[in-house]
């Protein structure tokens, strides 16, 4: 084809894409073909500004009260591990979003930080608006049974495909959500900050007394009995448990674990232009047959204009590739299975959620240097290879086995692979179809995901 024709041909596809994003911010979903684009909008959009602006509602700031001010001294506080070195902080760097400071696929814990954990590190931001862990779609109806008839309504129903146009499909999946943790296994922030406490390979910090009579020796102890009365070091799990509603309150009072302040937040506001880079990688991010990463990653604020999290906060299955770095990976007979275990056990026997990960929200995920649940990748360009690659060159993926055959999906017992996502797109492509992404995609992507990144300099 002469190059003049490929370029109208990409300008053509660029203004669908224009349509497909103006559509989607202004109207909600509609089929791409009904799509009309206004003139001023496309205009707009070509400079890099937002044609819709939306108004984001953030969370009220104010002085943290004394109870998350307890809990800041526990966050930061190493003197509750065995190893006398690891405070929450250490793992949840503040200078990092929260998350790990350096490229180690997972942390080191245990009396002397020997004991490698077998999971990526991830951030404590914007986890105030983590729903509950549920099986299927946010109804009354669903509220009334427990987990265990919501999942076997899950085993039973048909799989609806899920693209950047068609939320509705994705709302009606019986598909696990919510919770805290890569398997959802805590609901709440207080329930969760006892599982590092306590984790061997984590802050190993003994058992409930023997962190309750550290909590009672240390130097923040006095503001302890002041807030809970001096009885409270008496009933180690009283202790424990205000200690652990107090780190939680830290969490969500401290306005640095959710300022939305990226330059996508100030876009949405009408208030930052994106660069062309960053519109090409905004517009793919949300194409439906292509990267359709906005589906899962929902990049909209919502009805209440609240920011977007850049998550569903559903849980997929998407079959990354083992992770040797680990040791637990050992052992070839160790596989994780997120939701169906080993480290989360009530769902063991929901054999069809093996495999399967919660979303994680890509808001400061260009800051991290480690991704996935077994931290396998180093790179976004990695992690773009992985969503381009998996299907039409899984060569380039995974390992191959001793008879030169390609170990596919090779973290994932086989008789787990029918869980594995090949539906939504980029993952409904076979080898020898097109590529979902060029390499100038994949950078173009990477461009809009660093727009995600907090503490934006807006110039005025
Ligand atoms: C040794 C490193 C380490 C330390 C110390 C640590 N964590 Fe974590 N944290 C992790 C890892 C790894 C995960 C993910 C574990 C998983 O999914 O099973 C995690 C998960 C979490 C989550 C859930 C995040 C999410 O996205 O669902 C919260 C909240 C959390 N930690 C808070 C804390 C608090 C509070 C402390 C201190 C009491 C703490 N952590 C100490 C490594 C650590
Ligand atoms: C079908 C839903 C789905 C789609 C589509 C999707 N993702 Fe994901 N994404 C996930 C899930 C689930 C995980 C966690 C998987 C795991 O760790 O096993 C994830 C993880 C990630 C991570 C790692 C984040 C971290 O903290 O480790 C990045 C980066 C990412 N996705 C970017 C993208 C981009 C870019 C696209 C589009 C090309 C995309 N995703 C499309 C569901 C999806």
């Amino acid at each position: 084809m002469p190059r003049h024709a490929w370029r109208l041909l990409a300008i053509g596809s660029a203004v669908v894409l224009a349509a497909a994003a103006i559509g989607a911010i202004a109207h909600g979903p509609v089929p791409l073909h009904s799509w009309a684009i206004h003139p001023i909008a496309s205009f707009m959009l070509a400079r890099g500004e937002n044609p819709y602006p939306a108004r984001l509602v953030r969370p009220s700031t104010a002085p943290l009260s004394a109870m998350a001010e307890l809990g800041r001294l526990i966050f930061f506080d190493p003197g509750l591990s065995s190893s006398g070195r690891l405070a929450c902080a250490s793992c949840h760097s503040p200078e990092h979003a929260y998350g790990p400071s350096g490229a180690a696929s997972v942390m080191a814990g245990g009396p002397v930080l020997s004991r490698q954990g077998v999971r990526a590190v991830p951030s404590l931001m914007y986890l105030e608006r983590q729903p509950n862990f549920s099986i299927g779609p946010d109804d009354a109806e669903n509220e009334t049974v427990d987990l265990f008839q919501q999942a076997a309504r899950g085993r039973d129903a048909p799989r609806a495909q899920k693209t950047a146009t068609d939320s509705k499909a994705s709302a009606a999946n019986l598909v696990p959500q919510g919770g805290l943790f890569w398997d959802g296994r805590a609901d709440t922030l207080q329930q969760q900050a006892l599982l590092p406490l306590l984790s061997p390979f984590e802050m190993d910090g003994g058992g409930i007394e023997t962190v309750a009579a550290k909590l009672q020796r240390a130097s923040h102890a006095p503001r302890f009995a002041q807030l809970f009365g001096s009885k409270v070091f008496d009933t180690p799990q009283l202790a424990l448990a205000e200690a652990l509603f107090a780190v939680a309150r830290y969490q969500i009072e401290e306005p640095s674990f959710h300022p939305y302040t990226s330059k996508y937040d100030y876009w949405l506001e009408g208030r930052a232009r994106l660069s062309p880079a960053e519109l090409r990688g905004y517009l793919l991010f949300n194409d439906p047959v292509k990267a359709n990463c906005g589906e899962c990653h929902v990049d909209t604020p919502t009805a209440d204009g609240l920011p977007p999290l850049f998550t569903d906060h559903q849980f997929e299955s998407l079959g990354v590739p083992r992770n040797p770095a680990l040791t637990a990976n050992n052992d070839p007979a160790y596989y994780d299975l997120g939701i169906c275990g080993p480290l989360r056990t009530d769902m063991a026997q929901q054999t069809q959620y093996c495999g399967m990960f919660r979303t994680p929200s890509l808001r400061n995920v260009a800051t991290r240097r480690v991704f996935f649940h077994n931290g396998v990748y180093r790179s976004l360009e990695q992690v773009l290879d992985f969503y381009d690659f998996r299907d039409i060159e899984p060569e380039r993926i995974y390992p191959r086995r001793a008879d030169g055959t390609i170990d596919k999906f090779d973290d994932l017992p086989p008789r787990y692979h029918a869980n594995i996502d090949v539906t939504d797109p980029p993952f409904d492509r076979k080898p020898g179809d097109a590529p979902a992404m060029s390499a100038a995609d994949e950078r173009d992507i990477i461009a809009f995901l660093q727009t995600l990144t907090d503490c934006y300099q807006l110039d005025r």
